[in-house]
């Protein structure tokens, strides 16, 4: 299932990136967000899956497509599996041309992907030298020592990604405070916590509350990575959201390990960059042809490619390297 879909995958979430990024820097994050949709979901009719959304745009009632339940893929006689989506992630980074957006998928067999609420969910995200170091219940200063630690350095030396929302005052004033660096994003916490995993991305941590369902993509490839996530769900305020999300069987109690997150044997995960940033480059367009850079990873058969595409349009292509 793991080398079927991997390259099949590829194409999905490039089909995903090329679609949006033609709207980079328009200003209509929704626009953008509705071309990555429409895409990503034309391109899963033609892959071998018998696919079942579990983290995509919404409920049925409020997304036309990529919606929780929804079937994909060729259907029958091919592998069961659960889908999670968010074909532009970094929906607001696509709309004013900033780094780091990106179209994702992930698959597992069926059960291997948290059926995460659409909530918010408190991260802790660190790449493979600090795996099992770190708490989301340890103070802020402990964890950064423990992953300067891992990683042979300095607090000093960290750079922790958070995302800059007012939420995070506190968290900020901690790191600040324990001598670390920061990465403020504006949005984009799934690419950042990938990029932890990867050494070379200058990002050693992710901290911060962002959504559910990001987590769970991000389990997916951080599983994958060798990294690790700990979230814990945020408590709505919403008493029919919070009722609703532990009738799916949410527990606002629990530290969520990557492998709750993403529990499958089997996983593959895709991502292709939309604008450039740490991970990937953004999609280029030029006279003959569009350029597209993709991660693709899988679990049981331990693959981390990154892949440079170019898909040639009419004519022959001069590719520079
Ligand atoms: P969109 O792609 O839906 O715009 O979400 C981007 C994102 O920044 C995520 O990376 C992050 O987990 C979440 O939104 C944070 O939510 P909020 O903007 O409500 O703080």
């Amino acid at each position: 299932m793991e080398q079927t879909l991997s390259l099949e995958f590829l194409r999905v979430a490039e089909e995903a990136a090329i679609a949006c990024a033609r709207s980079i820097g328009h200003g209509r994050r929704k626009h953008s967000d509705m071309l990555a949709v429409e895409a990503m979901r034309k391109a899963m009719e033609t892959v071998h899956m018998d696919g079942t959304i579990v983290i995509g745009e919404g409920e049925r009632d409020e997304a036309p497509m990529l919606y929780i339940g929804e079937k994909v893929g060729m259907g029958k006689g091919n592998p069961a599996v659960d889908i999670a989506v968010d074909p532009l992630e970094g929906t607001n980074l696509c709309a004013t041309g900033a780094p780091n957006a990106i179209a994702v998928l992930a698959a597992s067999e069926k059960g291997g992907l948290l059926h995460a609420p659409d909530l918010y969910m408190e991260k802790l995200v660190v790449g493979p030298a600090a795996k099992g170091k770190v708490s989301l219940d340890a103070p802020v200063a402990e964890n950064l020592k423990a992953i300067a630690k891992a990683l042979d350095r300095g607090v000093g030396d960290l750079v922790v990604t958070v995302l800059d929302r007012e939420r995070h005052a506190k968290l900020i004033e901690d790191i600040r405070a324990a001598g670390a660096r920061i990465q403020l994003i504006g949005d984009g916490d799934l690419s950042a916590g990938i990029s932890a995993a990867v050494s070379g991305t200058g990002i050693h941590a992710v901290m911060g509350t962002g959504g559910a369902p990001e987590g769970v993509l991000a389990a997916a490839a951080l599983k994958c990575l060798g990294g690790e996530i700990q979230g814990r769900l945020v408590v709505d305020t919403n008493t029919a959201s919070r009722e609703k999300a532990e009738s799916m069987g949410a527990r606002f109690d629990h530290i969520y390990s990557t492998d709750d997150l993403a529990p499958g044997k089997h996983i593959v995960f895709a991502a292709t960059g939309v604008t450039g940033g740490n991970l990937l480059e953004g999609v280029r367009f030029f006279s003959h042809g569009i350029r597209t850079s993709s991660l693709i990873l899988t679990h049981l058969s331990r693959e981390i490619r990154f892949i440079d595409t170019v898909k040639k349009a009419d004519g022959d292509v001069t590719v520079r390297f």
